[in-house]
């Protein structure tokens, strides 16, 4: 995105055009930006060449998921309906890991049978459970273990997930019961250490230390591993002040590790594709002056970008048409829904905007449409891939009778 006399641009297509033509709000992503990330993630690692699978969580939309899949990355689901949608998507099973602390039985099932490379288990009876509808099958399933390291990802408490007082993973005596159990079985063939200690991580340290911690749990086994599923997390810059994450450090890390521990390394990534691909454009619909503050009351609203409301999170806003006038008091970001946290953020200086102008929130593409909801009767927005002068509506706006 870059300003040309002005106006914000996508790909060098004003984003005022698009919204004359799509209205709004929209999500749009960009294509370029999002080749460039796949691009960057995989030279980062070349030199182990990890199996890359794409968090379907971040960005449910079969759109983008079928361009990623042309890059040649897998995908990591959590549901029966994101392995659905990745098969749709036309990612092959073996690509596609499953994990998530609560499958159900018919979602073991489902994985089973479209024999995907790993059903990466969180409990010792979600193993037993899948014990039980592998012999039923007659077949013999591959799994990974993920296992908690007790690793602080030194991130926002509501997205760290490898703490022990988190519930993901299991614990290292579970760990090597779980291996006695596996080895006991005919019907399970456990060939994965699978690990993710949060999201939106900035700081290569808590990798080293879950890296360490890894070792040293298989250095206490004598249990074949074929792989070591790292997880995704890698952090993105919402905000300049942000430091970024140091990729050579992680892998110099990995490949220490890689030195004593012979597997293959999988990834997965969900932000780093994704994150600073999309944009959120939305018009103002009112101006409110509340006397130390103005109120710019936005058409898009936490239903449809539902993170500054959940987490806090920072998304920087641009205007679209940029202006040097400067505003005297602050300006509060905020959407019509009827609750107070349905704001994006308060900024203290901005250049002056008027009702009809539109703005940009940056870098929604992971987690900002997947998180949306019909919160308030809302129809869903349209989203859009922006790929040199060409515009692809990936997902139709949602109108009042699908929903009512
Ligand atoms: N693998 C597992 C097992 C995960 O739980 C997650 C994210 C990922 C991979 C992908 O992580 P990423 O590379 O995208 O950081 N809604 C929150 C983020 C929740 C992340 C949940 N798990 C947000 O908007 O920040």
């Amino acid at each position: 995105m870059k300003y040309i006399n002005k106006k914000l641009t996508i790909e060098k297509i004003n984003f005022q055009k698009i919204a004359y033509k799509f209205g709004t709000p929209f999500y749009s992503y960009s294509y370029f930006k999002l080749k460039e990330n796949i691009s960057n993630f995989k030279k980062s690692f070349r030199s182990f060449s990890p199996l890359i699978c794409f968090a379907v969580k971040s960005n449910t939309n079969v759109n983008i998921i079928r361009e990623i899949k042309k890059f040649g990355l897998g995908a990591d689901v959590v549901s029966k309906g994101e392995l659905m949608m990745a098969l749709k998507a036309g990612i092959a099973p073996n690509k596609i890991v499953f994990s998530g602390v609560g499958k159900t039985s018919d979602e073991i099932n489902f994985a089973i049978d479209k024999k995907i490379l790993l059903i990466n288990a969180e409990s010792l009876s979600e193993i037993k459970e899948i014990n039980r509808i592998a012999k039923i099958k007659n077949k013999k399933v591959i799994i990974g273990v993920r296992i908690n390291p007790n690793t602080d990802a030194k991130t926002l408490n509501q997205i760290s997930t490898g703490k022990k007082e988190n519930k993901f993973g299991v614990n290292k005596n579970t760990f090597y019961e779980i291996i006695n159990y596996c080895n006991n079985s005919k019907n399970i063939d456990l060939k994965c250490l699978s690990v993710h200690i949060g999201s939106q991580i900035l700081d290569y340290r808590p990798y080293e230390k879950m890296l360490k911690t890894v070792s040293q749990i298989l250095n206490k086994t004598n249990h074949k591993f074929e792989f070591v599923d790292l997880g995704g997390g890698m952090g993105i810059t919402y905000n300049d002040k942000n430091k970024q994450l140091n990729y050579k450090k992680y892998n110099t890390a990995i490949l220490k590790f890689l030195k004593r521990h012979k597997v293959r390394i999988i990834f997965e990534p969900g932000r780093s594709i994704i994150g600073n691909t999309g944009t959120l454009i939305s018009k103002i619909i009112y101006v409110k002056d509340s006397g130390s503050k103005k109120f710019i009351i936005l058409d898009a609203a936490m239903n449809d970008l539902m993170r500054p409301a959940l987490y806090g999170a920072f998304h920087k806003i641009l205007p679209v048409t940029k202006s040097n006038k400067k505003s005297k008091k602050p300006y509060e970001f905020v959407g019509p829904i009827c609750e107070s946290t349905d704001k994006f953020i308060t900024l203290k200086k901005f250049q002056v905007l008027k009702e009809r102008d539109l703005i940009a929130i940056c870098d929604v593409g992971a987690y900002g449409m997947s998180l949306s909801s019909n919160y308030n009767l809302r129809p869903k927005l349209v989203e859009l891939l922006i790929k040199g002068p060409n515009i692809k509506v990936i997902r139709k706006r949602q109108k009042h009778k699908d929903i009512i």
